[in-house]
Order: structure tokens, then C-alpha cells, then sequence
């Protein structure tokens, strides 16, 4: 199993000491995901189960939390930890709908939903799980909250769609590029911080600054899960390597080596996007973006975004709560390493 978000920023520079407060809730959400995937449908049941079981980082359930933390230690503890477990239910489903469009076959380092029981299956069992995440939100019955997530979820599934427009456009702009990975990446995770703002009753202000602490957030990780899409290994991502080049999605690594290649290069570049493109020739690409500044650039980007996102927390007051999103945003960028 993957480690949790929280684990994997300890493993980088988290002071113990601040993990204690959220271990509890960490291990909480846990508990509640596992009974909010629970199905009498055996299908919709084992989907649910092995994605789960597969692991991930429970990114989104950290957010809830810790934002909600660093606006008041005495949050309503279970509220937190229904919408961290419907956040992640959320994304969840998305997961198993977006392996089905980019027919990805690895997911958390194990066969995806729909490489398991179809495609069909998969979309339908998704579906479900992203409904009983709704039935959540609506006995939580905060109708601010339901606004909130109702509007990202739409906005992430714009994005998707605007990735599907995209896809085989190998000219794609750097505009048009981040414009997509706010709507279906950064949106969800700034919704995540609101969420938890939202539950610790924050003011406006200390609220948008969350939101816009969640949007940078969101956009360094999408970012940095691009890179990793071509120099990860498959080990640590769980996913496979190159899966964006073969599924002709230009993302930032491409659309800056784009003008750094010769003519004939170029032409191999466009030939082989989008096409049954082997294991070395994602390597040779991946060796052009190393050498040409490709990953460096994707690297300052984000770092620059993680930068913001810590910056816009300097609104809120110093708590171990605020200290741990700091480290969560530095831990987002160095996954990359
Ligand atoms: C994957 O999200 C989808 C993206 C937005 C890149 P995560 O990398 O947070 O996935 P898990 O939950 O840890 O598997
Ligand atoms: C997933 O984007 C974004 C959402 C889940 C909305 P990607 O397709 O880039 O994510 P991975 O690489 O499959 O995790
Ligand atoms: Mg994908
Ligand atoms: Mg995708």
C-alpha cells in the first residue's frame, strides 16, 4: 500500500511532532471510506475495495483537515472526516473514469478498475461511488458545502473534456494547457480547502486565502505528475511511464521542448504522438526534455506555484495546522526527485 500524504511529507522534513494531532483523523477517514464504499452490488463492492486497497496518497482528505485545523483546533471532528472521505470518494470515481479515457492499465501500482472488469463496469461502479459520495454531502446537509463541491465537481469534469478536445494537438498552447489542468486538477484540490474552511467556520478572508493555497497546490501537483509521466518510475508512481505521449496529451515538458528540436527531430516528435510509441522512443523524448531544459522548466513552474500556495497561507495564523500545509506543498514538488 501506498503511504498517505501526511506519512510521505514525514518522510521528508515534517517534525514528528506535528503529525500526532492528525494521525487520528488520517486513520479515521481510513475507517469511514471503507464503509461509504460498501456496496450490495458485488461489482460496484470489489471496485470500490481494490481501489482503495490499491492505496494513494489520501491527498485530498489531508487538505479537508488541515485547512479546516488552521482556522480552529476544535473543528467538529467527524464532519471533517465525512468530507475528507467524500472528497476522496469523489476523486476516486474520477480516477476510474479517467483511466477509462486514457485507457491506462496501472493505477496505485495495480491493474486499473476497467482493466479488471471492463470498461463498461468500471464507468457504471464509478458512477455509483461518485453518487453515494453525493448522498453523503447532502445528509451532511451544509448547503454552502454542497454548492462548493457540487461546482468543482462540475468544473473538474469540464476539464476533462477540455483534455479530450486537446488530446492529439501536438501545437497546443501553454495557455490552453494551464487553463486545463486548473479546471480539472487545481479546482478539486482548492475545493478540498474551502471544504475544510467552510466546516471550521473561517471568515471570507482567511478562506479565500485556503482557496487560493489549494488552487497553487494543485496546480505545482499537476505540474509535477506530468513530469513524472515521463521521468517517474513506475515503482514510485504506480502508473505507467509515457502515458500522456502515447495518448497525445501535449503537456508542459512537450510544449516547451516543442521549439527546442530540429527540423528532422520534430518531425519524429510528430509522427510518433498519439501512436503505439515504444519504451525507447518515450526515452529518447525524455532524454531531449532532460538535456533541453523540458523538466527543468515543468520544475520551476511548479516550484513557483508551491511558492505562491505557501505564500497565501501567511494570511492565516501561525498554527501547526498551517505549518503542515507549508510541508505538504513541499512535499507536492519534491516528489519530482
Ligand atoms: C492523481 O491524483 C490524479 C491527478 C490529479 C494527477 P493523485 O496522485 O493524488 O492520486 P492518488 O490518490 O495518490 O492515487
Ligand atoms: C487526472 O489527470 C486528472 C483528474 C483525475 C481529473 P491525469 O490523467 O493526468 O492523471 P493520471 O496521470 O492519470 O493520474
Ligand atoms: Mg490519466
Ligand atoms: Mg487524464
Amino acid at each position: 500500500m501506498t503511504m498517505s500524504a501526511l506519512q510521505l511529507a514525514a518522510q521528508h522534513r515534517v517534525d514528528a511532532r506535528l503529525l500526532v494531532e492528525v494521525t487520528d483523523e488520517v486513520a479515521a477517514v481510513e475507517a469511514e471510506l471503507k464503509l461509504l464504499v460498501r456496496s450490495q452490488l458485488n461489482l460496484v463492492d470489489r471496485v470500490g475495495r481494490t481501489t482503495l486497497e490499491a492505496g494513494g496518497k489520501r491527498l485530498r482528505p489531508a487538505f479537508v483537515a488541515l485547512a479546516a485545523q488552521s482556522i480552529s483546533e476544535t473543528s467538529d471532528k467527524q464532519r471533517m472526516i465525512t468530507m475528507g472521505a467524500v472528497m476522496e470518494m469523489i476523486h476516486m470515481a474520477t480516477l476510474i473514469h479517467d483511466d477509462v479515457i486514457d485507457q491506462a492499465k496501472l493505477r496505485r501500482g495495480k491493474p486499473t478498475a476497467a482493466t479488471e472488469v471492463g470498461n463498461t463496469a468500471a464507468i457504471l461502479s464509478g458512477d455509483v461511488l461518485l453518487a453515494k459520495a453525493m448522498v453523503s454531502l447532502a445528509q451532511d446537509g451544509d448547503l454552502e458545502i454542497i454548492r462548493t463541491v457540487s461546482e468543482a465537481v462540475v468544473e473538474m469534469a469540464e476539464g476533462e473534456v477540455r483534455e479530450i478536445e486537446a488530446r492529439g494537438n501536438f501545437d497546443l498552447t501553454e495557455d490552453d494547457l494551464l487553463n486545463i489542468l486548473r479546471h480539472k486538477t487545481a479546482g478539486f484540490i482548492e475545493c478540498c480547502c474551502s471544504v475544510g474552511a467552510l466546516l471550521a467556520g473561517a471568515d471570507e478572508h482567511s478562506r479565500s486565502a485556503l482557496a487560493l493555497y489549494g488552487h497553487h497546490v494543485g496546480m505545482a501537483f499537476q505540474l509535477v505528475d506530468d513530469l513524472l509521466d515521463y521521468r517517474g518510475e513506475r515503482s514510485k508512481t504506480g502508473k505507467a511511464i509515457g502515458g500522456d505521449f502515447r495518448e497525445g496529451q501535449a503537456t508542459l515538458p512537450l510544449i516547451h521542448l516543442r521549439s527546442r528540436l530540429s527540423e528532422g527531430e520534430d518531425k519524429i516528435a510528430r509522427r510518433k504522438f498519439g501512436d503505439h510509441t515504444s519504451d525507447d522512443e518515450i526515452r529518447m523524448i525524455s532524454d531531449w526534455m532532460a538535456t533541453r531544459g523540458s523538466f527543468a522548466e515543468t520544475e520551476r513552474q511548479a516550484k513557483a506555484h508551491a511558492t505562491a500556495a505557501v505564500n497565501a497561507l501567511h494570511r492565516l495564523p501561525e498554527t501547526r495546522a498551517r505549518k503542515l500545509l507549508e510541508i505538504v506543498a513541499a512535499y507536492v514538488v519534491e516528489r519530482v526527485n
